[in-house]
């Protein structure tokens, strides 16, 4: 650039910083937000889950600019993008696998918060602000997969549904309210596209914006889970710290090409993954009268489903089911360990971190198969060794013999 168009630029930015703080914002969370040297391959994901959001909205726009919400013609509309509109399958298929990508990376994103600590004290607001986002994506994830209105959707909307009934007293009224008829019908995918398409995906927005926010305020963990910033320089700037910007969105960036990559794979050779990321029953059209022969939710649900069915009572099931998710919010209050990452952690959370990994992807993989009793009987094993590992935490977090802390942050 010239100095002529440096000095216009930089009085541009004068006159809009004097009405509204755009350098002090730049600065703040990027050129000047210093993060922990040490952040290793487990730190992409938040990134990666930023890139699909953003991504699921774009496609989503244009989706909606050819699909109908009606239950006579929201199969028709689907098949219409899908053969008729310019590039229409690239726009679907970029958004169904981005549904389960974005579910892939929001796994391995909550994951490293649990091998790092990430949860602990400051961040427990972080943490659970990321659980409300985590929630909020699966009723976003399921109210989705209703709207092309093929078998799967259907049944899946009618059993999901249906959970409300087991509500002592209430719950006929309530499954009535939800579904805003007597059985699932068009007035459920009306509501169900007015959820998915514009109340869920603000509050998303929002939310991430204020994780984000969080996040900043206490500042970053790291591998070593110490804090940086303790150990400042006379400028009052973290030793053990870089700028995010340029370090971090230069290093995030080929991440985001590896990621695009693995992605566009995925999009143009397998889109349905063999049945996991579209289920082959939904390119069949709903029908009421038929019920298809094996009703299962797609893989990102999976686990919570085998707990359901793992459990014989109605009500017990949903109970356990509910609580899978809702044990996850209080987890920063069940850590008592005196650090943070799983490095200096005693070999007791390292057993416990394994079988949590093990119960989880097991109970992933008997939620997508049908049932019989060795199945059954792996599902009650895994569903006890899933919530024994959040239960017995403030026991074995406190009992095991802990690695001493690094003074910095090791590389
Ligand atoms: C739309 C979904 C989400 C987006 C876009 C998102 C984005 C981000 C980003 C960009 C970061 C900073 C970079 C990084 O540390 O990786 C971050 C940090 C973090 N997120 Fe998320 N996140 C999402 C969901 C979640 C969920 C579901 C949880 C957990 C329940 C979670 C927990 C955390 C934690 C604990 C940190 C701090 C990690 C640390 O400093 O070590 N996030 N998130």
């Amino acid at each position: 650039m010239t100095e002529k168009a440096i000095s216009q630029k930089n009085r541009l930015m004068q006159w809009v910083d004097k009405r509204y703080p755009l350098t002090e914002f730049w600065q703040k969370h990027l050129s000047k937000y210093y993060a922990p040297r040490n952040f290793n391959f487990w730190y992409f994901f938040g990134s990666f889950s930023l890139l699909v959001f953003v991504m699921q909205i774009a496609t989503g726009i244009w989706l909606v600019m050819e699909y109908t919400p009606t239950a006579n013609d929201s199969f028709a509309s689907v098949q219409h993008i899908m053969r008729e509109v310019r590039y229409g399958w690239l726009l679907r298929f970029m958004h169904t696998t981005g549904a389960s990508a974005f579910f892939v990376v929001v796994y391995l994103h909550m994951y490293r918060g649990l091998m790092y600590g990430s949860y602990q004290k400051p961040r427990e607001l972080v943490w659970l602000i990321g659980m409300v986002i985590y929630f909020l994506l699966l009723i976003e994830a399921f109210t989705g997969y209703v709207l092309p209105w093929g078998q799967m959707s259907y049944w899946g909307a009618a059993v999901i549904t249906s959970f409300a009934s087991a509500i002592p007293y209430l719950g006929e009224q309530i499954l009535i309210w939800l579904r805003g008829d007597f059985n699932v019908s068009g007035v459920t995918l009306h509501r169900f596209f007015s959820l998915h398409v514009i109340a869920i995906p603000l509050f998303l927005a929002a939310l991430v914006f204020v994780h984000l926010v969080a996040l900043h305020h206490v500042g970053s963990n790291n591998p070593d889970g110490i804090e940086i910033k303790d150990k400042k320089d006379k400028e009052g700037v973290p030793l053990d710290g870089i700028p995010f910007h340029p370090y971090y969105t230069v290093k995030d960036l080929v991440g985001v090409v590896v990621f695009l990559f693995v992605f566009s794979v995925i999009v143009f050779f397998i889109p349905m993954m063999g049945g996991y990321f579209l289920e082959h029953d939904n390119f069949v059209p709903a029908n009421p009268m038929v019920t298809p022969l094996e009703i299962s939710p797609v893989w990102y649900m999976t686990p919570f489903y085998a707990i359901l069915r793992a459990i014989p009572n109605k009500l017990m099931g949903l109970m356990a089911m509910a609580s899978a998710i809702a044990i996850m919010f209080v987890l920063p209050w069940l850590d008592r360990s005196r650090v943070r990452s799983i490095r200096y952690k005693g070999i007791l959370s390292k057993i416990a971190i394994v079988v949590f990994v093990i119960s989880f992807i097991g109970l992933g993989y008997l939620g997508s198969e049908p049932v019989s009793t060795v199945r059954t009987l792996l599902a009650r094993i895994f569903t006890i060794t899933y919530f024994a590992f959040f239960l017995l935490m403030p026991i074995y977090t406190l009992m095991e013999k802990t690695k001493p802390l690094p003074e910095r942050v090791t590389e």
